[in-house]
């Protein structure tokens, strides 16, 4: 009874909570916050009912000053419509550029929005929502603004939901997420952009008045020369612990477009969604077009403590088993490409168990009869084990990998299809391709038509029938190395659906899969790959553990990489695999790939005596720190793109326990930075620790003891010298706190 009553008083406090805490207002002056610990978003309400954007920056003490903001501006708004819209429309009184743009049923293509009512939805003491309705006062169009906070990460997540109730479609010409307003000083911009092998390339600039564009038009993923991952800094140029930043990124897996405009008072107009490149949307009445959402962590004291809100975040909140583990794995791509066979892979199961590694991937190749997946060329699309390489089919590899020990996981490539493969053949209606041209490859492979419910079937069928028939498979690295060429859907002619949905139907068929896929396998880890370009966004991680970065696996490019996609992503999420690319020896290799979760895609079995001893140990040292890689807080300590060295340090959220990797990135004769000590941080300052270095290769020994004894107050101002030199390329130091 007494717990019944318990149970009660619960549910009731959680009503409380979740009660709706509703301010409807509809005179001029509303004034609308959105606040975390260390930000303040203010939007207010004009005297035509347009919703504005006031302020945006630190908390003011006062809610009762909030009305005074906007009386500090005076900007002259006679000419080109107002800059600071809360979410512009286009065709009325505003010039600027839109967030919003419609064809309406009946053709007319202005439109209007007013604050009608807004509201705050307490989900827990640390998560609200805020909502803000806003409709055109002509057409029944409607367009709803949300605000999602994570209050102590200082994390938003912002996204639009549109609707209406005319008599046909309405065209969606343009439909961002966000439209954000900053008034400041300078505004310093850093994109990440790349090619195939050079992902993630860090950019900075200064924005000058006018428009700079970030976007992609690729189709099945937003990364590969552009990324929707940005670092927007206030006043001056990003840095790692001081000054105003946010990290944001537009979650949509696909085309994505970011403007930032200077305006001419100077001040950053933001405004991010899907790309409208050829993709009108055709919107039938009483339908909610739901906008993928822009998230940004907020942070008064640099890149460094927004990324570790973000990281929190994203392990708390956002990444599938984001507080979970994950397995170490020796992968067989690079030491076998597609020439195997059952004993040639069952050899590799003891080189797994014999590292010490969780799991064995059995990569690409495995599948296709009528046309054998031998090459890049052929047979993707056809998922049944090629008889001759896997005679006795998967089950009984995974059940020979379970006699050594290992677990077993397997590569899929669901959403493509190779021109020679009997899928191809039977259903060229699935394949995004232009009927009357001649076909377009990327990797000699084609896309398949996602907007299809059919196909949407035939791809969870691949992953389902694989658990079904090896409810012991252990995970799935789902792959994708094309681009959509000639987009066209016969799926979507057939159904009379303009063609321009296309582009936003492929990503959403794709996540109705991947919400299938985890109603009934909730937890089983898969990694999300892509060769070019890396494929990782927080609309993705809500299905995958872990994303593949980049092909590139040489160690120093790595360390580049690593360092870049690392202001956005938890390092539990990203896969690192020791290979053959490059020349630094094989520590090196290993340490550059323990910053993260570790695998190896190398001939094992070849490994002479030392290297051998070598990555056992390495592996045993990684399975007594990857707790503080996976969920520990990260700091970025020498930058590779400023210095001789790189630094970059994992301390456990008890401050007892540290991991600090050291590289040389420079290999000219003369390296002063190395002379200098590498200054810790997040440690405490008050506690006393010892410092020692691990990962020595056989027979090497350290250049310093490890009983020394430092305060973490001497270690975060004085500094340690790892000794890196061009002897001593790479250094681990494992921090211990002294009891
Ligand atoms: C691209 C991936 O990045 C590689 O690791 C490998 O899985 C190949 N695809 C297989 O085709």
């Amino acid at each position: 009874m007494r717990e019944k009553r318990q149970t009660y008083k619960r549910n009731q406090i959680g009503f409380l909570f979740s009660l709706i805490i509703c301010v409807c207002n509809l005179t001029a002056q509303t004034v609308i916050p959105v606040a975390t610990k260390n930000n303040l978003l203010l939007m207010q309400t004009d005297n035509s009912n347009r919703l504005r954007i006031i302020y945006f920056g630190k908390p003011l003490a006062n809610e009762s000053e909030y009305k005074a903001v906007a009386a500090n501006y005076n900007y002259d708004e006679s000419n080109a419509g107002i800059y600071n819209s809360a979410y512009t429309p286009a065709g009325t009184w505003n010039l600027s550029e839109p967030a919003i743009q419609v064809k309406h049923a009946d053709g007319n293509t202005s439109l209007e929005l007013k604050y009608i009512s807004h509201k705050k939805e307490q989900i827990d003491a640390n998560v609200a929502v805020t909502s803000i309705l806003l409709k055109d006062p002509v057409y029944p169009f409607e367009v709803t603004l949300f605000y999602k906070v994570w209050e102590k990460e200082n994390v938003i997540e912002q996204w639009t939901e549109i609707k209406h109730k005319e008599k046909k479609p309405v065209v969606l010409q343009k439909y961002a997420s966000a439209n954000l307003y900053f008034a400041n000083k300078d505004f310093y911009l850093t994109s990440f952009q790349g090619e195939y092998l050079k992902e993630m390339q860090p950019v900075e600039t200064k924005l000058s008045q006018g428009i700079r564009t970030v976007d992609s038009k690729l189709g099945t993923r937003a990364m590969l020369l552009q990324t929707p991952n940005f670092i927007l800094s206030f006043g001056k140029s990003a840095s790692e612990n001081e000054g105003t930043v946010m990290l944001g990124q537009l979650a949509w897996s696909s085309n994505f477009k970011l403007d930032f405009e200077i305006d001419s008072h100077k001040n950053l107009r933001f405004i991010a969604g899907i790309n409208p490149f050829a993709s009108e949307y055709s919107l039938v009445p009483n339908e909610t077009f739901k906008t993928p959402s822009l998230i940004y962590a907020l942070s008064n004291n640099g890149t460094g403590e927004a990324s570790r809100n973000l990281h929190d975040w994203a392990r708390k909140y956002r990444v599938l088993d984001g507080q979970g583990e994950r397995l170490t794995l020796l992968n067989n791509w690079e030491a076998t490409y597609f020439d195997f066979d059952e004993n040639k892979i069952k050899a590799l199961f003891e080189d797994a168990k014999d590292l010490g590694v969780d799991m064995f991937l059995l990569d690409d190749g495995w599948f296709g009869n009528k046309y054998p997946r031998n090459n890049d060329d052929a047979g993707l699309g056809d998922w049944q084990e090629n008889k001759k390489k896997l005679p006795n089919g998967l089950g009984y590899l995974v059940r020979e990998a379970k006699k050594e020990g290992v677990k077993f996981g397997i590569w899929i490539e669901p959403e493509m299809v190779n021109p020679r493969s009997e899928l191809y053949e039977k259903h060229l209606d699935w394949v995004i391709r232009q009927p009357e041209r001649p076909e377009i490859y990327y990797r000699n492979q084609m896309v398949l038509d996602l907007s299809n419910p059919e196909v949407q079937d035939f791809v969870f069928g691949i992953v389902d029938d694989l658990f079904v028939k090896n409810p012991e498979l252990a995970f799935i690295k789902w792959d994708c190395n094309a681009v959509i060429y000639n987009a066209y859907s016969a799926y979507l002619n057939k159904k009379g659906v303009p063609q321009s949905n296309l582009y936003v139907d492929y990503v959403k068929g794709l996540y109705k899969v991947l919400q299938r896929i985890r109603a009934k396998y909730p937890k089983v880890p898969m990694m999300l790959c892509s060769g070019g370009g890396g494929r990782a966004d927080y609309e993705f991680l809500k299905y995958f553990t872990e994303f593949w970065p980049s092909d590139d696996t040489e160690p120093i490019e790595r360390i580049f990489l690593q360092w870049d996609y690392s202001y956005f992503f938890p390092s539990i999420t990203t896969d690192n695999h020791v290979t053959d690319w490059g020349k630094q020896p094989l520590k090196f290799r290993v340490d550059v790939a323990s910053m993260g979760k570790l695998g190896f895609d190398i001939v094992a079995g070849e490994l002479d005596t030392n290297d051998k001893i070598f990555c056992k140990e390495a592996i045993n040292n990684y399975n007594s720190f990857k707790d503080i890689v996976w969920h520990g807080d990260m700091f970025r300590l020498v930058n590779p793109h400023e210095n001789d060295i790189s630094a970059l340090m994992y301390v456990s959220k008890d401050k007892s326990k540290a991991i600090v990797f050291n590289y040389l990135v420079n290999n000219r004769f003369s390296i002063t930075a190395t002379k200098r000590p590498v200054v810790f941080n997040g440690l405490d300052a008050n506690k006393r620790y010892t410092v020692k270095e691990i990962n020595l290769y056989p027979g090497v020994s350290s250049t310093f003891s490890s009983d020394k004894v430092f305060t973490g107050d001497f270690l975060m101002k004085a500094g340690f010298n790892p000794n890196v030199t061009l002897k001593r390329t790479s250094v681990v130091l494992e921090v211990n706190e002294v009891k």
